[in-house]
């Protein structure tokens, strides 16, 4: 599928908002992208397509995963709202066209992030954070800190969101313990080596 194609399949499947939320996780990631050095035209699908199958309902989503369970692996035992992420990943692989892996796992693991987070993942995880209407009142810390360093910035992404998943009382993925986990690891890592 063309990317103009994908844009007007996008625009038509999503609600004025969420279209907008899309149109500045693209804006958000382009330029995380230019200035990490990833591909821009990369991210910009990934986030293009990244919430594409979000209004759909569950019970749509549940089949996809059952119906595709080769590429699902278990995500149909995530807690729902992330079925939307391996969802998207697994109708741009087999509809729409995508076969880049470092999209496709962008897309999938965009709201759990996972252990091994590639620069791509950790872009549009960050960019669907930090995207222009988000007004939470740590994002403008966020922000500052994505400019500056994209791992560090990761990591207190993935902080903020298991915290505020923790406080809400929502079932928290073990995949996004396991990338709190890694990039932990690996912050400590990378200051134990500028000692
Ligand atoms: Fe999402
Ligand atoms: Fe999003």
């Amino acid at each position: 599928m063309e990317y103009s194609e994908a844009e007007r399949m996008v625009r038509a499947a999503l609600s004025k908002k969420r279209y907008a939320h899309t149109c500045n996780v693209k804006e958000a990631a382009v330029k995380l992208a230019q200035r990490y050095g990833a591909d821009p035209e990369k991210a910009a699908l990934a986030a293009l397509l990244h919430d594409a199958v979000k209004e759909r309902p569950k019970a749509e989503l549940l089949q996809i995963l059952r119906g595709n369970a080769i590429i699902a692996g278990n995500a149909a035992e995530s807690p729902a709202p992330v079925w939307h992420g391996p969802c998207a990943a697994i109708m741009a692989k087999t509809q729409w066209g995508v076969d880049d892996p470092e999209v496709l796992d962008a897309i999938r693991y965009h709201t759990t992030g996972r252990a091994g987070m590639t620069k791509m993942d950790k872009i549009l995880y960050l960019a669907d954070m930090i995207s222009a209407e988000r007004d939470y009142p740590e994002v403008g810390e966020l922000r500052a800190l994505a400019g500056e360093n994209l791992d560090a910035a990761v990591l207190q992404a993935v902080r903020y969101n298991i915290r505020w998943m923790e406080e809400c009382g929502k079932t928290i993925d073990p995949l996004s313990r396991e990338a709190l986990e890694d990039l932990e690891r690996s912050a400590q890592a990378q200051k134990n080596t500028e000692v």
